[in-house]
Order: structure tokens, then sequence, then C-alpha cells
């Protein structure tokens, strides 16, 4: 048996090659300044859905991009994207199929030489942006493991595309033609970041155990007595924390700075794009104290329903009195993000919003495109 100690100094371990295999190479180890998932923390836990009795105040978490982000590969959701597998433009002559046996569901491969399949098991990301799935398999000690489905559903095109990160050619082996095969480490980690609590049974992630999606707990803690008694606050609070713990704390998933290696940490790094925290924290704006991913986000709502639009973000402090940080340099008023914080394309199909704020390189091709 491994105590919860155990279990803590194990995920930290993990934590540490986190990047390794999900960023460019970086050999950096920081482990022991990352902070500490909760997700395979044994005890503590309320029932997911009490925080709703008392407090009404968030109820329009429901739907959030962070509540969705997984679910059985067999739920609806999953299964409608994947039926359209037939019809997809993007894989017509790929030889997959996709197959409904009772509960569960296959992809299969078919060639000449032979035909290969793989259950589908879950489905990671709530579709707002992306949806990928894995089917799940127990290795020769006993470890779960992963193969990653070779295709994602990406929203905006409506169709399928190659899963960000697999290579364009397919892999050798049995599992080529449908994806990607993962060690445990690799596997727990994609569930850790998509999880609110992630049990793990001498190295099998305990998927009847498991809560999908990062709900309320994840962000603040097992909330157990807190419901017991009635509002006792925990040790999770996030009132009273400074901004770089604060900003931390949503990176230990959207990636901190430490993670890479700093060749990697310049502005006109697309690949950063992605990683909003690594961004912010190295803006000019960080430098106020008050600058936290909740100057503009509502954690609490889907981000369609945040309203990210307009001047408010930037006039918290940009509001051209004495004491703050000056308006814009080149006389704009209105339309700030087109010109700081635009959406980049990475290798992947996805637009990401650049959160690194600054005074753009191109900054005179995007003076062209308002001027016309
Ligand atoms: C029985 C009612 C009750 C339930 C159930 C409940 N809370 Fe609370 N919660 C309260 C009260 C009362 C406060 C205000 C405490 C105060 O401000 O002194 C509070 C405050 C909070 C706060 C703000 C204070 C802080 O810690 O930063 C958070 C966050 C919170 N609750 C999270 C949760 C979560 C998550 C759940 C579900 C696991 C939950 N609560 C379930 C009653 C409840
Ligand atoms: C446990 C990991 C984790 C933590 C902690 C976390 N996030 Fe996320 N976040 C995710 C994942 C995974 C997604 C992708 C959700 C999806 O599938 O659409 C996401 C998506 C988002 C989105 C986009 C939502 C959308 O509707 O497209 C925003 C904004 C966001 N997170 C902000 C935050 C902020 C702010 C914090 C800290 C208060 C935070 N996140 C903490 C993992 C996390
Ligand atoms: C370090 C935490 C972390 C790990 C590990 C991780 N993810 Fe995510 N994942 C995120 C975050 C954060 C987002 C939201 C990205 C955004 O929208 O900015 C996300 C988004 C996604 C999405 C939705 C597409 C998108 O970009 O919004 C899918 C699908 C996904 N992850 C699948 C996986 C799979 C499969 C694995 C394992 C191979 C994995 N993730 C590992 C944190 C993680
Ligand atoms: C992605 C992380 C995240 C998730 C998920 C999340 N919260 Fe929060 N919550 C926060 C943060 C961050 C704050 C502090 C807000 C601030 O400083 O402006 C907060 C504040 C609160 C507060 C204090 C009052 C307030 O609105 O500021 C309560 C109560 C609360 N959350 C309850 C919940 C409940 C209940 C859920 C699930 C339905 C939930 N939270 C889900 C991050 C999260
Ligand atoms: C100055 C305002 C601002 C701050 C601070 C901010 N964001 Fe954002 N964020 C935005 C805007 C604007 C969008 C684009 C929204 C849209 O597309 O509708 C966005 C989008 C996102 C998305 C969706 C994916 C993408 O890149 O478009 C994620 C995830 C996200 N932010 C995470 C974070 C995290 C984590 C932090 C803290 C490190 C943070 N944001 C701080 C303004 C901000
Ligand atoms: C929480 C306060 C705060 C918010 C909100 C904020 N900023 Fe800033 N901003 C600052 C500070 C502080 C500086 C640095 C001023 C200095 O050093 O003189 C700065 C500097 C800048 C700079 C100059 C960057 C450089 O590299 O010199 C630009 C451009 C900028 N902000 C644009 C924006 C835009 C656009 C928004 C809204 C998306 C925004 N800021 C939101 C506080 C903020
Ligand atoms: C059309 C593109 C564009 C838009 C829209 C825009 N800016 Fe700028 N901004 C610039 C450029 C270019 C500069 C650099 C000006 C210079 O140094 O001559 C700049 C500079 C700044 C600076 C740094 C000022 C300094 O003196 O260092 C801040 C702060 C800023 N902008 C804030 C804003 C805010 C807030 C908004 C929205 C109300 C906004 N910008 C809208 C292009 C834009």
């Amino acid at each position: 048996m491994v105590n919860a100690k155990g279990y803590r100094r194990l995920f930290l371990a993990l934590l540490a090659c986190l990047g390794a295999s999900l960023l460019l190479n970086r050999g950096r180890s920081r482990e022991e300044e990352l902070p500490r998932h909760v997700v395979n923390q044994h005890n503590g836990w309320a029932e997911s859905n009490t925080c709703y009795d008392c407090h009404v105040e968030v109820d329009g978490f429901v739907g959030t991009g962070h509540g969705e982000t997984l679910q059985p590969a067999g739920s609806e959701v999953s299964l409608k994207l994947l039926r359209q597998i037939a019809s997809s433009p993007a894989l017509q002559d790929k030889g997959i199929q996709i197959e409904e046996r009772g509960d569960e569901v296959y992809a299969i491969h078919t060639d000449q030489q032979g035909t290969q399949e793989i259950r589908l098991d879950w489905c990671f990301g709530s579709g707002l942006h992306a949806r990928t799935w894995v089917g799940t398999l127990g290795d020769s000690w006993g470890a779960t493991d992963q193969v990653e489905f070779r295709w994602t559903w990406y929203n905006h095109l409506d169709d399928f595309g190659l899963t960000p990160g697999q290579p364009e050619e397919q892999m050798p082996g049995y599992f080529g033609h449908l994806g990607v095969l993962y060690d445990h480490p690799k596997t727990r980690r994609c569930f850790a970041c998509h999880t609110t609590r992630l049990p793990i049974d001498e190295g099998r992630i305990d998927f009847s155990h498991m809560v999908t999606g990062i709900q309320c707990q994840r962000c603040h803690g097992p909330q157990e007595k807190h419901v017991q008694s009635e509002g006792e606050i925990s040790e999770h609070s996030w009132v009273g924390i400074d901004h770089v713990e604060s900003v931390n704390r949503c990176a230990q998933c959207h990636r901190r700075a430490e993670e890479l290696e700093d060749e990697q940490i310049h502005p006109d790094n697309s690949f950063l794009a992605r990683f909003q925290p690594i961004g912010l924290t190295n803006s000019a704006c960080f430098n106020s104290e008050k600058m936290t991913c909740m100057t503009c986000h509502d954690p609490h709502l889907p981000l369609a329903k945040q309203k990210l639009d307009g001047i408010w973000q930037c006039t918290q402090c940009h509001d051209g009195t004495a004491e703050n940080y000056g308006l814009c340099g080149a006389g704009q008023l209105d339309d700030c993000m087109s010109c700081h914080m635009p959406k980049i394309k990475d290798e992947t199909p996805l637009l990401f919003t650049d959160h690194w704020i600054r005074v753009r390189s191109d900054k005179g091709e995007i003076h062209d495109k308002k001027d016309e």
C-alpha cells in the first residue's frame, strides 16, 4: 500500500516529467516549485452537487468548458460526433469505421493488410474547441495505459483532423493506424488535468470513483468539512493570496513559465499562445499586483457568457487618470484586444488568444488592416 504522502510524492514526480512529453523538450526539473494537485487526495470530498444547495450564485457554472471537459465515450454528445466519422470529408480514404457494440464503442481500421481495433472509453474536451478520444488498457504491470485516437473533432471545422501532437506519418505497431499508445505516467497526466478527483489503485486509475471534469472542488479543494460545518473556510481559499499564487493555481493546468526553457519564452513564439499564464506573467501589465486571470475571467461562467469584448478589461487600469498606467500610445480608444491580444494560430487547427499583452512587432500590419 502507498500512503497518502507516498501518493503525493509520486504525483510530484509525475508533475516533474510533465513537460518532457507535453511541451518541447526542456529537461529542467522544478518539481519542488510546482503546486500540488488535489486530484489524488483520498479524503475530505463532498458530493459534487451539494455545492449548489447553498451557492445558487454560481449556478451559471453548468455548461462551462471546465465542467464538461471529460465524458464517457458512450455519452450522447460523444457518440453523435463519432457517428459523423462515416461522412467526414477528412476521413473518407482513411479506412476508419466506428462500431457500437452494446454499451461499448470501437474504432476500427481496415486496409489490405488487415484490421485493427480499439475500444474508445473517454472523450476529452468539452467540444467548445475540440474533442479527442482515448481507449484505456492495462499494461503488463497492471497499470493503466491509453491509446489516444489519431482523429480529433474540431468545432470550428465541424470535421475531424489529426490530433494535436500526433505525427503526420502513422506510428508503427498494431495501434499505428488508430493512434498513439501512451504509458501510465502520461495517461495519468491527461486525466489529472481533466478531472476533479483521480483515485489510483495499485497503478490503475479507479475509473468508478473518478470525478470527471473540473468541478468546484478541483479549484476550491475537497470541501466535506465546509459542507458539514455549513461554511467553515478551508485552507484552499482564494481569499488573501497574492497574484503570483493565484495565476499559479490556474497554471497548474494552463502551464507555467518554469515548464519551458528560457529561450522558448519570447513574445514571437506563437507556440506560447495556448499557455495563457506564461504570456500574462511576462506582460508589463503583470507588474500591477492587481492582475490575475480573474481580472478578465469569471471561472464560474462559460467563456461565451463572460463579457470579454469591449475595453473594460483594460480601462480597469489604463483609464487615463494620473496614478494609473496611461492610455493607448497610438491614441486608440476602442478595440484594444485586436491589436494587443489578438488570436494566434499555432501548429494545430486551433486559435488561441495571445495573453502576452504588449505593443506588437507586427503593429504596422495591424494598422494597415484597420485603415482599410
Ligand atoms: C450548507 C451550505 C453550504 C454548502 C453545501 C457549501 N457551502 Fe460554501 N459557503 C457557505 C457559506 C455560509 C459561506 C460563507 C462563509 C463566510 O463567508 O464566512 C461559504 C463560502 C464559500 C466559499 C468562499 C470562501 C472561501 O473559501 O474562499 C467557497 C469558495 C465555497 N463556499 C465553496 C463551496 C464548495 C466548492 C461547495 C461544494 C463542495 C460548497 N461551498 C458548499 C455554505 C455552504
Ligand atoms: C485542473 C486543471 C485546470 C485548472 C486548475 C484550471 N483550468 Fe482552465 N481549463 C482547463 C481545461 C482542461 C480546459 C479546457 C476545457 C474544455 O474542454 O473546453 C480549460 C479551459 C479554460 C478556459 C476556456 C473555457 C472555454 O469555455 O473555452 C478558461 C477561460 C480557463 N480555463 C480559465 C481558467 C482560470 C482562470 C483558472 C484558474 C482560476 C483555470 N482555468 C484553472 C483546465 C484547468
Ligand atoms: C498540464 C495539464 C494538461 C494535461 C497533462 C493535458 N491537458 Fe488537455 N487541456 C489542458 C488545458 C489547460 C486545456 C485548455 C486549453 C485552452 O483552451 O487554452 C486542455 C484542452 C484539451 C482539449 C480540448 C481542446 C482545447 O485545446 O481546448 C482536449 C481534447 C484535451 N485537452 C485532451 C488532452 C489529452 C488527450 C491529454 C493527454 C494526452 C491532455 N489533454 C493532457 C490541460 C492539460
Ligand atoms: C476554475 C476554477 C474554479 C472552479 C471550477 C470553481 N471556482 Fe469558485 N472561485 C474560483 C476563484 C478563482 C474564486 C475567487 C474569485 C475572485 O477572486 O474573484 C472563486 C470564488 C468562489 C466563491 C466566493 C464568492 C465569489 O463568487 O467570489 C464561491 C462561493 C465559489 N467560488 C464557489 C464555487 C462553486 C460552488 C463552484 C462549482 C459550481 C466553483 N466555485 C467552481 C475558481 C473556481
Ligand atoms: C486582460 C484580460 C485577460 C486576462 C487577464 C486573462 N485573459 Fe484569458 N482571455 C481573454 C480574452 C479577451 C479571451 C478571448 C475570449 C474569446 O475568444 O471570446 C481569453 C481567452 C482565454 C482562453 C480560451 C482559449 C484562448 O486562448 O482563446 C483561456 C483558456 C484563457 N483565456 C485562460 C486565461 C488564464 C489561465 C488567465 C490567467 C493566466 C487569463 N486567461 C487571463 C482575456 C484575458
Ligand atoms: C491590472 C492592471 C492592468 C490591466 C487590467 C491592464 N494593464 Fe496594461 N499595463 C499595466 C501596467 C502596470 C503596465 C506597465 C506600466 C509601466 O511599466 O509603466 C502596463 C503596460 C501596458 C502596455 C505597454 C507594454 C510594454 O511592453 O511596454 C500595453 C500595450 C498595455 N499595458 C495594454 C493593455 C491592454 C490592451 C489591456 C487590456 C487588454 C491592459 N493593458 C490591461 C497594468 C494593467
Ligand atoms: C489599431 C491598433 C491598436 C488598438 C486598437 C489599440 N492600440 Fe494600444 N497601442 C498600439 C500601438 C501601435 C502602440 C505603440 C504606440 C507607440 O509607441 O507609438 C500602442 C501602445 C499602447 C500602450 C502603451 C503606451 C505607452 O506609452 O507605452 C498602452 C497602455 C495601450 N496601447 C493601451 C491600449 C488600450 C487600453 C486600447 C483600447 C482602448 C488600445 N491600446 C487599443 C496599437 C493599438
